[in-house]
């Protein structure tokens, strides 16, 4: 693997944070507010070339391009939690979690999920703070199986030890969203390498992600959105999507060699609630229009797989 200081990246936890305030996702205003999340989006906003996209006018209000990603990020989170909750899994493993809190959220509404948030050390040191706080406030609910770790998702010793936690008897779920787009497609085959083993382990299991795309979905948008892309890739010295596949075939192709059956779902079908959209006084046919370009993928190890 490069010697890539992934750190870079974790920038872009505060800037998915920040568009998550305007859901009702559990904790997103105060993990906003707590992390400074508007000051990530103005120090990205300084990459934006001259072409007209910004994130915020002048009175600092979200620009018509930018209040997209309120619903599309809402979406893809509550989309996570309804395969979840299908899947009936009593243990999940997240990877490069961010500052989003949903195993928080889930592991204090069901006593027997055990949830395990794992991310960079510099997040890791962040959100454990975070938690303390909200946790004091938030005297409801226990926190007992919740646990914050620090693993590289490309390194396979790290994921080891943050699953150490697991029973291995039990179904293990294992999830990501928002990392596979800063990848190469190396290190994307390295995760995937890495899930599969970790899932090996396991009575059981499964890997759902909404990160995968084709070059088709990734390169068909508008210019002042491939500016914000620019903005990011400027921020994290990453190119994103340079993984994206070539074409559906070839997605297909990568999930079925690494080991895994999949079954993928359009995330607004998973999602009865999109309350983004009312707040940034979006019209309900955005995220209907966005609706083939927003899936997300259940995978089950395949037994014929050695
Ligand atoms: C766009 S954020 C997404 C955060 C979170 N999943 C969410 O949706 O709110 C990308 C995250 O990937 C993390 N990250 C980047 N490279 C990583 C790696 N090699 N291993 C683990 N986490 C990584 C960053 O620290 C950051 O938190």
């Amino acid at each position: 693997m490069t010697e890539f200081d992934y750190n870079k990246i974790s920038i872009t936890a505060k800037l998915v944070a920040f568009f998550r305030k305007f859901s009702d996702i559990p904790f997103a205003k105060e993990v906003a507010e707590y992390v400074h999340a508007a000051d990530a989006v103005a120090e990205i906003a300084k990459q934006l070339d001259e072409s007209g996209a910004r994130f915020t006018d002048s009175n600092s209000e979200l620009t018509d391009d930018a209040k997209v990603y309120g619903p599309i990020l809402e979406t893809r989170y509550k989309s996570l939690v309804q395969l979840i909750h299908n899947s009936g899994t009593t243990q999940v493993l997240e990877l490069a979690s961010g500052f989003s809190l949903r195993g928080l959220a889930m592991s204090q509404n069901s006593a027997d999920l055990v949830y395990v948030d794992t991310d960079l050390p510099g997040i890791r040191e962040e959100k454990g703070k975070l938690v303390e706080v909200l946790s004091a406030q938030h005297s409801s609910g226990s926190t007992a199986n919740y646990h914050i770790a620090i693993a590289n998702a490309l390194d396979l010793s790290q994921l080891k030890n943050a699953a150490e936690v697991f029973r291995k008897d039990r179904k293990l779920v294992i999830v990501n969203e928002g990392l596979l787009m800063y990848l190469s497609v190396d290190e994307r085959s390295q995760l995937a390498k890495n899930v599969r083993e970790i899932l090996s382990m396991f009575s059981n299991g499964a890997w759902i992600t909404p990160d995968f795309s084709t070059r088709e979905v990734f390169e068909n948008v508008p210019e002042r959105i491939k500016n914000f892309r620019r903005a990011i890739s400027g921020t994290t010295d990453r190119a994103l999507y340079e993984n994206a596949f070539e074409n559906e075939e070839a997605l297909e192709a990568f999930i079925r060699d690494h080991g895994f059956a999949a079954e993928h779902h359009y995330q607004v079908d998973l999602v009865p609630q999109i309350t983004s959209l009312k707040r940034l006084g979006l019209h309900a046919q955005v995220v209907e229009r966005l609706r083939p370009r927003l899936r997300i993928w259940d995978m089950k190890p395949s037994t014929c797989f050695q």
